[in-house]
């Protein structure tokens, strides 16, 4: 089997990751790296150590890539996604897959007239805590009654365009994005919503979110997620509760669970894991790069990627009009 010949479409901080990843694997050539700043392709390049250099999606396409990675900000994801698609190559975008409705029907369309495979990059599905919890409900040995999530960030300073909604497509694109998606991923397909919104510090938009789903399996589901609540731990967690059994996350770096009444709590600590490895970055690539090489779905395909677009619309509305939604109807009328 011939290497995937790769290309990276906007060469911040998150394309680093992948390409140190990336690079490690011998099923993969990294060809070469575009960004409208000359600067940052450069960088990256030079980490790689002989990609070659561009500053647009065609530059990548001149260099004879089979796959791009577009890791640019939130709001520019939906154009080159669709373009490379369109040009019969393979897509792993990072999050969000779109920031509406009509962006996410865009690449739905490209990724089934093209020959290439689309995936979305949503990590967390990997990350080693989040993994452990799968297993677990998988196995039967945890049957999830209900569960209490919470995702927050520290503040909307730090860089400055995160407070900024033409750049993020909302708080919920830009962070609770990731806790959003475990929800269907954990527990199946959600029923009903509601979500009560605030601007509590942010004069551009919702910054609190409390949010309630239940789920065709009877499940109960809160999530909650603050832009501006300080980086006080703990910020990140899920906690699943079931038959005299708990489960829950602490950051990506613990999980503790007690299955039944009487028994011992049980800790899985990943402090000493690298970072891309247990925050799940090393698991979806590779499993991207094993759907290309071998066939079958990617990690999180179109399908996937469009019913946690649907999601997350759904939620904002439901903040912006304060009232509940009927989900299991509107997965049917997008299905059409
Ligand atoms: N999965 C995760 O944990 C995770 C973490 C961080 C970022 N992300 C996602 O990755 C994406 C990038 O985030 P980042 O933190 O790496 O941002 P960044 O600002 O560090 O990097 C973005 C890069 O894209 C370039 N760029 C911007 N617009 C461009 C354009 N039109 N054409 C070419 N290049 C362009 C910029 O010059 C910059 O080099 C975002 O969508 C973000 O949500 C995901």
């Amino acid at each position: 089997m011939s290497r995937t010949r790769i290309g990276i479409f906007g060469a911040g901080y998150i394309a680093s990751v992948h390409a140190d990843i990336l690079g490690q694997d011998d099923r993969v050539a990294l060809v070469g790296v575009a960004d409208m700043v000359e600067a940052n392709a450069t960088r990256l390049a030079a980490e790689i150590g002989d990609a070659q250099t561009g500053a647009t999606l065609e530059d990548l396409f001149r260099m004879e890539v089979d796959t791009v990675y577009i890791t640019t900000p939130n709001t520019t994801h939906v154009d080159p996604v669709v373009t490379a698609l369109g040009e019969g190559l393979n897509v792993f975008c990072e999050k969000p897959m779109a920031t509406d409705l009509a962006g996410g029907d865009r690449i739905r369309e490209a990724a089934l007239a093209s020959r290439g495979v689309y995936n979305l990059g949503m990590n967390r599905r990997y990350a080693y805590t989040h993994d452990k919890l799968k297993a677990l409900i998988e196995s039967g040995d945890l049957l999830p009654y209900s569960a209490q999530l919470k995702l927050n960030r520290g503040e909307l300073l730090r860089p400055a365009w995160t407070a900024d909604p033409s750049k993020t497509g909302g708080f919920l694109y830009e962070t609770t994005i990731h806790q959003i998606d475990l929800l269907q991923y954990l527990f199946g397909p959600i029923s009903t919503l509601r979500c009560a919104a605030r601007s509590a510090i942010s004069e551009a938009e919702f910054d609190d979110f409390s949010m309630l789903f239940t789920f065709e399996s009877g499940v109960v589901a809160t999530l909650s997620s603050s832009a501006h609540s300080g980086w006080s731990f703990p910020f990140e967690r899920v906690e699943i509760y079931g038959r005299y059994a708990t489960a829950m996350t602490e950051e990506l770096e613990r999980v503790r669970y007690a299955l039944d009444l009487d028994q011992v709590v049980r800790t899985e600590d990943y402090t000493h894991i690298a970072f891309a490895e247990k925050g799940g970055y090393v698991k979806e690539d590779r499993l991207f790069i094993d759907a290309l090489q071998n066939g079958g779905k990617p990690p999180v395909d179109v399908d996937d990627a469009c019913a946690l677009n649907l999601l997350l619309a759904c939620i904002y509305e439901s903040a912006h009009e304060n009232r509940e939604i009927d989900f299991t109807a509107r997965v049917r009328e997008a299905i059409g």
